[in-house]
C-alpha cells in the first residue's frame, strides 16, 4: 500500500451551453471544459484511521470544511461501499483553487480522491467503475478523473476529449462573494427564451477553434449561457467582466455557474499589468491552460 500525491485541478468552461432540463432537475449541457495550471494537492496514505485534514494555504476560512460532507469523504465513502469494506485512510489536501467560484475544486478534490484512494490500495476496479461512481458525485466530477480539454454533454459527464488550447495567459478575478450553482441554475430556468441562450452555437465554435489551434479564433469563440443568469442574481458581474476588457483582456466570461470570472489575454502577452489594474476588485490569480490530460 503506497502514499501518493495526487493533482487536482481547477477548470474553466470556454463554452458551456445549457439545452435544457433533464427529468430530475439536472440540466442537460454541450459545454467545454479545460483544466488550468492551478491545483489542489491530495496526499493519500493508508492508515490506521481515517481522517482528513485541510490545509488551507489561501485564507478561505470556514468555506472548505473537513467532514463528511466534504465531496474528498464522499468518494472515499463511496469506494469502500463499491469493495464492500473499510479503506482507512489519511487524506490530506492542500487547498489553492479557491471555493464557491466555478472553477471545479471540490469536484477535482474528488476525483483525485477517486484515483488516489483506488491506487494507493490497490483497489480491483475499472477506469468504467469509478466513472460511474464519479458521476453521482457531482456532474463535473467525471472531468476531474480524464482532464485536459474535453466536451461534456448530458450533465456534463459524457465526455470526450479535446486538442489543447493554444497557450494563453489566463486571469482569475474571484469576486467577494460566492455564487450558488443551484440557484444560478433554477434563476435560468426563470429567464425569457430570448435572453437565455446568450452562449448559443459556443460549444460547436470552440471545438472549430480547437482543432484549428489559432488563438484569435478561440478569443472569439467562447461563451456561457449561465452568464445572464449569474449576472441577474449579482448585477456587480457585468460591471467586473467590462473592467476586465477595460484592463486589458481580449476575452472575459464566467467560469462554471460563477463567481470567479475569467480573462483570456493575447498569446505572448504580460498579464501581470492586467491584473495590477484589478486589484481591489477581488482576488486576482494569474494563470494558463493545462494543455495535458492525466
Ligand atoms: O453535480 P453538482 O453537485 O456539481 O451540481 C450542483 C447543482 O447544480 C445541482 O444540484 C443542480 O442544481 C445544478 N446542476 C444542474 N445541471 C447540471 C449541473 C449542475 O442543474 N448539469
Amino acid at each position: 500500500m503506497t502514499p501518493l500525491l495526487c493533482s487536482a485541478p481547477a477548470k474553466v468552461n470556454l463554452a458551456l451551453e445549457v439545452q435544457g432540463v433533464l427529468p430530475g432537475g439536472y440540466h442537460e449541457l454541450d459545454t467545454v471544459f479545460c483544466w488550468l495550471d492551478l491545483e489542489d494537492l491530495l496526499d493519500v496514505r493508508p492508515s490506521a484511521k481515517t481522517e482528513l485534514v485541510i490545509q488551507d494555504e489561501i485564507g478561505q476560512g470556514a468555506e472548505v470544511v473537513a467532514n463528511e460532507e466534504n465531496l474528498v469523504m464522499k468518494a472515499l465513502r463511496g469506494l469502500e461501499d463499491l469493495v464492500d469494506r473499510e479503506l482507512p485512510t489519511r487524506l490530506h489536501l492542500i487547498k489553492r483553487i479557491p471555493a464557491g467560484g466555478g472553477l471545479g475544486g471540490g469536484s477535482a478534490d474528488a476525483a483525485a480522491a477517486l484515483l488516489g484512494v483506488t491506487r494507493a490500495h490497490r483497489l480491483p476496479l475499472q477506469p468504467a467503475d469509478l466513472l460511474k461512481l464519479a458521476a453521482r458525485l457531482g456532474a463535473d466530477v467525471a472531468f476531474g478523473l480524464q482532464g485536459g480539454t474535453a466536451r461534456g454533454r448530458g450533465r456534463g459527464e459524457l465526455l470526450s476529449p479535446l486538442p489543447s488550447p493554444p497557450d494563453l495567459p489566463v486571469i482569475l478575478l474571484v469576486p467577494p462573494f460566492p455564487l450558488s450553482t443551484p440557484e444560478v441554475y433554477s434563476c435560468w430556468d426563470r429567464l425569457p427564451a430570448e435572453v437565455r441562450r446568450a452562449g448559443r452555437g459556443s460549444a460547436e465554435r470552440v471545438v472549430a477553434a480547437l482543432s484549428r489551434g489559432l488563438p484569435q479564433d478561440l478569443l472569439r469563440s467562447t461563451g456561457n449561457d449561465l452568464e445572464v443568469a449569474a449576472e441577474a442574481l449579482r448585477p456587480e458581474l457585468s460591471d467586473l467582466r467590462r473592467r476586465m476588457l477595460e484592463a486589458g483582456c481580449a476575452q472575459a466570461r464566467l467560469c462554471g455557474s460563477g463567481s470567479t470570472l475569467f480573462g483570456l489575454l493575447e498569446p505572448g502577452s504580460d498579464p501581470e499589468p492586467v491584473a495590477t489594474r484589478l486589484k481591489g476588485l477581488g482576488r486576482v490569480l494569474c494563470t494558463r491552460f493545462r494543455r495535458s490530460p492525466r
